[in-house]
């Protein structure tokens, strides 16, 4: 029974306590009170909800005050010319009023314009001045009546002050600097740097000269300050009625809501962005080549092995083994396979002849051909290595023409630089038929190109291993007024084609060009760690248009 007692009492002068508290704080300035905090997570405990019905909510806070006060004041004057004075008369923070004036701007109960004013204030070093006194005159008071030498002098004082100082005060005719001795020149000085810094330091006004002697001397330095001029808007009010923009549950519950009055809706506001999947430059780009080959009969070409061997990807196409490219400087060679497992052998005792001694025509290159060379498993380094299973499986059957095409992904070992990385796409196409010549690889360059929007190019000799003759193909681009490369081409050689097994007089014509250079054009990308890669910047993507024409 006591003990009940004792526990009823602690519990109750408990509640007193915590009551004082919450009836005290809400009166008090503090903006984010126990109670407001209470109020706002509506959590409340029977007591608490018992304790918050009986304590009217908080009555006095700093933004209330300074809308009162621009409001109150409106409604007897004209005008607000100067915010920041009228901050200052009103003993109200600047910033304060700034706030309550643009929130009622925006809801037209005041008409508010901008005024800018250059103020000057003091740098660090001006500050310093401005308390302790200036160098010049801090000198001037180390050097006694009868003189000092240089060494005691620059004893006496920092470093800093000494080198200022003394030039100063050498440039007002204060002191004389002899060889060794200084001396003064005057009897008196006036701080008048001080006296200027602290003039400006209390906003006065100050001649244009002195502003500009401080500023040379880094002692002063400019500042924008913005304020407003304020007018009573269309809609003011003395008091600006608080809207409720959502009918709760609590109001249903009340009742209130027969006396609330409600924001009305913006049907002008945006909305949120809506989410959605979007497809990378390099998607869409691929896609419209992709059409533009289908258009033109092309099929095409499997390309779902990154893993080759250097026999399809070198030897097949006729590409020395001594070649700087098959370097493990330019290709990523593997280590786990690190040798391909089967080759269609004939073919290869072949390609092996062709490099060693020649035939069909040809001299060779004259070297020892080595199968441990062949074998060894690489990033493709172009998707030409797809091209030449694709023309070998061709011609093991009866001879048909046919047009092929790819676009994916190939790998080179380059230092990664703004226009290079160690891995792009390759596009490439190639014909195969009866009696083609240059002149058709010319053509159907011009229809392919032009499809994309390039109908203006040029072709410049050049070399590749497995074509002759070949072309680099050039294009004339508008936007940046220059030729600009935009892909390799030619006439894949006999050497190549004849031990394949194609009939004679089959010609291939063939071309190549990187996916990422005409999409880095179309979208203006300059750097192509923003277009790939994990640098990429994802809005690039979101907000990319959803289709662009012509190159
Ligand atoms: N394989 C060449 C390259 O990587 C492109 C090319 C393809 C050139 C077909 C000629 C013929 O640049």
């Amino acid at each position: 029974m006591m003990n009940q007692n004792r526990v009823a009492l602690a519990t109750t002068f408990v509640r007193v306590v915590v009551l004082g508290v919450y009836v005290l704080i809400p009166y008090s300035r503090s903006v984010v009170s126990p109670i407001s905090v209470l109020r706002r997570r509506k959590c409340y405990s029977p007591f608490t909800r018992r304790l918050l019905s009986a304590i009217p909510p908080a009555p006095i806070c700093l933004e209330s005050m300074a809308e009162e006060a621009v409001l109150g004041y409106l409604e007897k004057n004209e005008e607000i010319s100067d915010s920041g004075k009228f901050a200052e008369e009103k003993g109200i923070n600047h910033d304060e009023i700034v706030n309550i004036i643009k929130s009622l701007n925006g809801f037209r109960l005041v008409d508010a314009q901008d005024i800018k004013k250059e103020r000057w204030v003091l740098t660090p070093e001006g500050d310093l001045y401005a308390k302790y006194g200036s160098p010049e005159v801090l000198l001037f008071s180390a050097v006694p009546p009868e003189g000092i030498t240089r060494e005691e002098l620059q004893e006496k004082l920092k470093s800093s002050i000494y080198k200022i100082g003394s030039t100063q005060a050498i440039k007002n005719k204060w002191i004389e600097m002899g060889k060794s001795q200084v001396s003064r020149k005057v009897q008196q000085v006036d701080d008048k740097v001080r006296s200027l810094l602290i003039q400006i330091q209390n906003g006065e006004v100050v001649s244009s000269e002195d502003i500009d002697a401080l500023k040379r001397r880094k002692l002063i330095s400019s500042q924008i300050w913005k304020g407003y001029s304020v007018k009573k808007g269309p809609k003011y009010a003395p008091k600006r009625k608080k809207v409720a923009t959502d009918l709760t549950r609590e109001n249903l519950q009340r009742g209130d809501w027969k006396e609330l009055e409600f924001k009305e809706y913006n049907f002008l506001a945006k909305g949120q962005p809506t989410e959605g999947g979007c497809l990378h430059p390099l998607l869409k780009v691929r896609r419209q080549i992709q059409m533009i080959f289908l258009q033109m009969g092309f099929e095409e070409m499997p390309t779902n092995n990154f893993v080759e061997s250097s026999f399809w990807n070198f030897d097949a196409l006729f590409q020395p083994q001594q070649h700087p490219a098959r370097d493990s400087h330019d290709t990523f060679f593997l280590k786990e396979p690190s040798t391909t497992r089967r080759l269609p052998e004939d073919y290869v005792e072949r390609v092996k002849r062709v490099h060693e001694s020649g035939g069909y025509g040809s001299r060779g290159y004259g070297y020892e051909w080595k199968r441990e060379e062949a074998n060894k498993n690489l990033l493709r380094t172009h998707t030409t290595a797809v091209s030449s299973r694709m023309l070998y499986a061709l011609a093991q059957g009866p001879f048909a023409p046919k047009r092929y095409y790819s676009i994916d992904r190939v790998f080179r070992n380059e230092a990664v630089d703004r226009t290079h990385l160690a891995e792009f796409h390759q596009i490439e196409g190639l014909i195969c038929d009866r009696g083609l010549t240059l002149g058709h690889l010319i053509g159907v360059l011009h229809d392919f190109f032009s499809r994309l929007g390039m109908s203006k190019l040029k072709f410049k000799p050049a070399y590749n291993p497995y074509t002759e003759p070949s072309m680099e193909i050039f294009s004339y681009h508008e936007g940046l007024q220059k030729w600009v490369e935009i892909g390799n081409s030619g006439m894949f050689r006999p050497e190549m084609l004849l031990p394949m097994g194609l009939p004679e007089d089959v010609q291939v014509i063939a071309w190549g060009l990187s996916l990422e250079r005409p999409t880095m054009i179309l979208y203006g990308i300059d750097n192509i760690r923003d277009l790939f890669g994990h640098k990429v910047d994802l809005s690039l993507i979101k907000r990319n248009p959803v289709c662009r024409l012509g190159l």
